[in-house]
């Protein structure tokens, strides 16, 4: 989603700019920008599509100076909201060659302001909402406000939700900057000082980072930086020095970040593994701060992925701790006035830790009174900082889109809830819970067998890529998984795919089949293997292409399957516990095989952002 980057202060500003824009690439976009003010001027170049349009763009101009030889610069890379992918809506928007703005977010009430200004003679070169940010900015400095002063009475008109930073000509040394909901930091440098939409936007320039709060504006000088609230109070955020760099993360030889980062899974999940267990099998996750002083329920709220965890943390948490969870979609919760009866608290969930939905739905809890907890992976995000208790997943940073190994972490920190909650609430006894928590010794051993079957995954992947329509079915735990399997198919592959619970086919989706449409079901036997053998034979007597992915057991049963991928064997306990973090597998890389053999953006696919932080 967008990313704004800006640099003052610095020789060759815009180049700098670049570095931070690079570092946002992952996040998804379709249009880049940028522009700078070199003697009183202000200099433009945007492009359709990916940044190395904008940086060819650049280098053709590599000997007008106009464009390098400035100390103060600010780019963005867009994820179209409003008006299509195109140079004229790509930002920086500019008003009278004066102002420029790059913003994050949408402006809600863009339609009436916009009338207002052309009815004030300004005409708009852009289909977007961002551009009246520029207008009202020129207006209010003609009547002879300065840049604090025509920024804080813009935002006073505008209403949604946002970051964004402001330039003018008549302040060549000045950056206004806005926070209302969207991320943005500031960075603190010797000799200059930056702004970024996230921290590791500007680590390749200084490490002392300052996250803004909701309704914080203010202005942004070489030597000086004033932050005000939203009551236009002067305030002093505090200055966190972020540990290290992570630089331009590579691929390491992989083809790809999603190729990587599943392959990473062995060796990071204990990461998160270990942050919460401790050698002696105790879990430390504090429960009292989980809102748990006392039994009650739990709300889980998330989006996509993360949503689908969920899920299956709702499935644990009930059938170890014996503990009610409502699960809720972050952008429902919101908005459907639920009751939090004998709740006790809200947990969300979010790698990037900056989805918009999902912070509204930790907003809406804490002002129902919920205690707030999160699980995000990366540190220091809006939802870590506003959540009451963070627990983190540690598997680094995230690049690829479709989310893998931030999918097993979550599930692997929702495990350690469920055996934390068993222990305090559940008559379970003792000893039945400490073997379920050896199973999280076994987990990263079983992640590495489970790549092991790569292969065969890939030849399965050949024969479906073509399909139009694929089914993914699974039951109890393995429900969300047949969920997480079609999502990430659809994402990455952009063939149309669906999830359903296997004993749901019956009523209605079966309706789907036709001949040759590929049915994935996910199974290990767990006693009810019997049920789901017999969905997937309703679906092969209408014709589907049946693919069962399972172990020994059931693929002998259900021999009548058209391709079988037998999963390596586990303790049957193990198995059936922690199916969906095996099943995961197979999943994510039978998504990224058949999005490889159809040759698709894997790592940006087209509409898609890693972090999204509009409603
Ligand atoms: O950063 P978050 O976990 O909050 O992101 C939530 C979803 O946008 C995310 O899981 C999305 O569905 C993934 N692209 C799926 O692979």
């Amino acid at each position: 989603m967008c990313g704004v980057v800006a640099v003052l202060g610095r020789e060759n500003a815009s180049k700098l700019v670049i570095e931070g824009l690079k570092k946002l690439e992952y996040r998804g976009y379709d249009s880049a920008g940028i522009a700078s003010i070199f003697q009183g001027s202000l200099q433009t170049i945007k492009s359709e599509g990916k940044l190395i349009k904008l940086i060819d763009k650049l280098e053709n101009l590599s000997s007008d100076k106009s464009y390098f030889d400035t100390s103060i610069a600010l780019g963005h890379t867009r994820w179209a909201t409003h008006g299509n992918i195109s140079v004229e809506n790509a930002h920086p928007l500019i008003s009278e060659n004066k102002v420029a703005v790059v913003h994050n977010g949408i402006i809600e009430n863009y339609l009436a302001l916009k009338e207002q200004l052309i009815a004030e003679g300004y005409s708009f070169q852009s289909k977007t909402d961002t551009e009246v940010l520029p207008h009202l900015f020129s207006k209010y400095l003609k009547l002879g406000n300065n840049l604090l002063e025509a920024g804080r009475l813009v935002l006073n008109e505008i209403k949604g939700a946002f970051a964004f930073v402001a330039v003018s000509t008549d302040f060549p040394d000045q950056l206004f900057i806005s926070r209302n909901s969207s991320p943005l930091a500031i960075g603190l440098g010797e000799d200059g000082n930056f702004v970024g939409s996230d921290a590791h936007s500007i680590d390749h320039l200084t490490k002392r980072i300052i996250y803004l709060e909701d309704g914080d504006h203010g202005l942004v000088e070489t030597k000086n930086i004033q932050i005000f609230d939203k009551n236009t109070n002067k305030v002093d955020r505090k200055i966190i020095n972020i540990q290290a760099e992570f630089g331009l993360i590579t691929k390491a030889g992989y083809s790809h970040f999603m190729e990587k980062e599943i392959f990473e899974q062995p060796s990071v999940i204990p990461q998160t593994i270990s942050n919460y267990l401790k050698e002696d099998s105790k879990i430390i996750i504090d429960i009292d701060k989980l809102g748990f002083e006392k039994k009650g329920s739990l709300v889980i709220c998330a989006a996509g992925t993360s949503y689908y965890a969920a899920m299956v943390g709702k499935y644990w948490i009930e059938q170890i701790a014996n503990i009610p969870v409502i699960i809720d979609l972050a952008s429902e919760f919101r908005y459907r006035n639920p009751s939090i009866y004998g709740q006790n608290s809200i947990l969300v969930i979010s790698q990037s830790g900056e989805s918009l939905d999902t912070l509204m739905a930790l907003r809406h809890g804490k002002t129902l009174g919920l205690k707030t907890n999160a699980i995000v992976n990366v540190e220091g995000s809006t939802i870590d900082r506003e959540a009451d208790y963070s627990l983190y997943t540690k598997v680094g940073p995230e690049v690829g889109v479709a989310s893998t190994k931030s999918f097993t972490s979550q599930l692997s920190v929702l495990f350690m809830i469920a055996l934390a909650l068993g222990k305090k609430f559940n008559e379970m006894n003792l000893q039945e819970i400490n073997e379920k928590t050896q199973y999280l010794n076994m987990l990263p051993t079983a992640i590495a067998r489970m790549l092991e079957i790569e292969e065969e995954i890939k030849l399965i992947a050949n024969k479906i890529k073509n399909a139009k329509n694929m089914i993914f079915l699974g039951r109890g735990l393995l429900y969300p998984l047949a969920l997480e399997g079609a999502l990430k198919l659809k994402e990455i592959s952009y063939i149309h795919a669906e999830g359903f619970a296997a004993g749901e086919m019956k009523h209605g989706p079966i309706a789907l089949i036709e001949d040759d449409v590929p049915v994935i079901m996910f199974l290990v036997s767990d006693g009810n293997e019997d049920k789901s053998i017999s969905n997937l034979q309703e679906a092969h007597s209408r014709g589907a292409n049946t693919i069962l992915i399972s172990d020994k057991k059931c693929i002998e049963k259900a021999d009548f399957a058209h391709l079988k991928l037998e999963i390596p064997e586990f303790e049957s306990g193990f198995k059936s516990l922690l199916s969906p973090l095996l099943m995961s597998i197979p999943a994510q890389l039978l998504a990224y095989h058949v999005a490889k053999e159809r040759g698709t953006d894997v790592d940006q696919p087209r509409n898609l952002a890693k972090s999204v932080t509009v409603e």
